[in-house]
């Protein structure tokens, strides 16, 4: 009995170290990086999001590596979030069913990769970004990819899907920032229809991971800036104020 319980407190330390050192060497990491290279990483998060809007690409086709059992279509099949998920878990997060569903892996295996070993991986066939993404947009993803990327189950709960942030702290940085784009009460900017409108408060409520990507690095084509300057905790205290708001 005593040493079980010896055991399991082991257990958990090595754990807890294992997990304050895995963050630890990725924040590390990122205060290793040239300006230039944190401007790439803050890149790599947009592209991530969406490239081809992004850098102006035109496509029609359906990316060939995008699998039968999928249900989407054309230029979508050829964003990373479509195959990876916004949770960076790929089938094992939120992509696991739905009509998002591949069967595709998560990119979280490679956080703390090499940025060179990861840019094999997006020119391989599998990929083929190789031909279509400029080498300096490869790396951008790739340092993303390293050092961008977080375990969003540390910080979002999965059933509740609500953020673990202050709202008051962060109504501090939405109010005197977002506010000027999306308005006091999110509703400014209708992301959908008239008929069926989604505005900040609805996002950030049904895909809290897809804002939280958001908030960290901007949206792809538009003047939206990003709040990765600020520490993860201010990040996540404005994810949970984007929660407070009318969702209607
Ligand atoms: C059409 C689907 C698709 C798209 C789009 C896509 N990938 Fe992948 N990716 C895959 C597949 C398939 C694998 C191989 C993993 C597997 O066997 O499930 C993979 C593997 C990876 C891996 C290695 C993960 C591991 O644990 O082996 C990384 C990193 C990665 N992709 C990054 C990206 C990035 C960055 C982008 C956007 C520039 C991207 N991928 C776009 C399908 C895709
Ligand atoms: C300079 C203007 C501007 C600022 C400042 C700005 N945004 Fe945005 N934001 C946009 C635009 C434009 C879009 C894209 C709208 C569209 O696709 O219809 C957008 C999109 C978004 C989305 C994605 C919605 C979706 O599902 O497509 C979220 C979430 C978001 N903003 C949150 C924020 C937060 C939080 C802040 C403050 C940190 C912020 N924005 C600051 C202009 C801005």
């Amino acid at each position: 009995m005593k040493k079980t319980k010896i055991a399991c407190c082991l257990f958990i330390l090595a754990v807890f170290a294992l997990l304050v050192t895995v963050s630890s060497s990725t924040a590390e990491e990122i205060g290793k990086l040239t300006g230039r290279e944190f401007a790439q990483l803050v890149r790599g998060g947009v592209l991530y999001d969406n490239w081809f809007e992004e850098l102006g690409v035109k496509i029609d086709k359906t990316h060939p590596s995008y699998p039968a059992v999928g249900q989407k279509k054309g230029a979508a099949t050829w964003r990373c979030k479509e195959c990876h998920g916004w949770d960076y878990k790929g089938k094992a997060g939120a992509y696991s069913t739905g009509s998002h569903y591949t069967g595709i892996t998560g990119i979280r295996s490679y956080a703390n990769q090499k940025p060179e070993q990861i840019i094999k991986v997006l020119k391989d066939n599998t990929h083929a970004f190789g031909s279509m993404i400029l080498d300096k947009e490869l790396e951008a993803l790739a340092i993303f990819v390293a050092y961008g990327q977080v375990d969003v189950d540390l910080y979002i709960n999965r059933d509740t899907r609500k953020g673990i942030g202050d709202p008051a702290s962060g109504g501090r940085i939405y109010l005197s920032t977002c506010i000027k784009c999306h308005g006091e009460d999110g509703k400014e900017i209708n992301f959908k229809d008239e008929k069926n409108p989604e505005y900040i408060g609805t996002v950030a409520n049904k895909n809290p991971w897809e804002s939280l990507h958001k908030i960290r690095w901007g949206h792809p084509g538009a003047q939206m800036i990003s709040l990765f300057f600020l520490t993860l905790k201010d990040q996540l205290d404005v994810l949970s104020f984007c929660q407070t708001l009318p969702d209607k």
